[in-house]
């Protein structure tokens, strides 16, 4: 191997790591934890059934856009009736495009999937080295866009929760337990995507002078704080989207009843 550790100039350390702690932990986590909900998430986007319980629609299958939706699902039929297949299909690849190229999941996908590295001062085990420069990976650049389109979805979700607020039968003025979890998915997906590295580049990225930008530097700043903590809010609002769904399935499929609040 020429390259990576065993590199020419580099110390000839026969071991692949010096370190003695459990550095395989974390990625073997990242791995279960990914593969857990790349099943969940496959499973029921391809289920096309009890992701609308009345107020409530899954996030997986907000917006409803095909005709083929449960009736009350959707509004907006932008689908003809040439798509057959599951409604979810034809949304999920804004989210997924989403997560897949996140500057955080890159990091954990690279370290759990391909070691590439495994972890901090554990080598590698590919022999050369050539980034994100080239096809496939070249399209993880495309991140920006994707937090764009994660913007929108925001939006819709957000709508679902105002939406939220009705009975079954259309009535304004009401919350369940519901409610709650799509609010709280939401919030999630808003503190994801506000702590994102493109969020925070645009608002204060490619600035000479923060000083002749006091709003933009504050605001910065705070997002800053965020990004900080993008680890945390990419697990949990990942965790939280897939239990949101499970909710609506489980109301939808009539396994529990939506516990009401007023
Ligand atoms: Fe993770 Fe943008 S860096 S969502």
């Amino acid at each position: 191997m020429t390259a990576g550790t065993n590199a020419a100039g580099r110390a000839q350390i026969g071991a692949r790591t010096l370190r003695t702690d459990r550095w395989w932990l974390q990625p073997a986590l990242t791995v279960a934890a990914l593969v857990a909900f790349i099943i969940y998430s496959t499973i029921r986007a391809f289920a096309n059934t009890a992701y609308y319980a009345p107020p409530y629609i899954s996030p997986f299958y907000s917006p409803c856009l095909t005709t083929n939706c449960v009736p009350g699902a959707g509004d907006v039929n932008l689908v003809g009736d040439w798509w057959q297949l599951s409604p979810a299909l034809i949304i999920l690849i804004f989210p997924l495009g989403f997560r897949l190229t996140c500057y955080y999941y890159r990091k954990a996908y690279y370290r759990g999937f391909w070691a590439s590295p495994p972890a901090c001062a554990v080598a590698e085990p590919h022999g050369k080295y050539t980034g994100e420069s080239r096809f496939p990976l070249v399209l993880n650049n495309i991140h920006r866009y994707f937090f764009y389109a994660g913007l929108v979805f925001n939006v819709i979700l957000t709508y679902d929760v105002v939406l939220g607020f009705r009975d079954a039968q259309g009535n304004w003025g009401h919350a369940g337990l519901g409610t709650l979890v799509l609010l709280l998915n939401a919030a999630f997906l808003w503190v994801y995507s506000l702590s994102c590295h493109s969020c925070r580049h645009l608002i204060g990225g490619r600035l000479t002078h923060f000083s002749r930008h006091p709003l933009r530097y504050r605001m910065w700043t705070w997002l800053s704080k965020l990004n900080a903590q993008h680890m945390r809010y990419a697990w949990i609002s990942l965790f939280w989207v897939a239990f949101t769904d499970f909710y609506v399935m489980l109301v939808a499929s009539n396994t529990i009843s939506d516990l009401r609040f007023f």
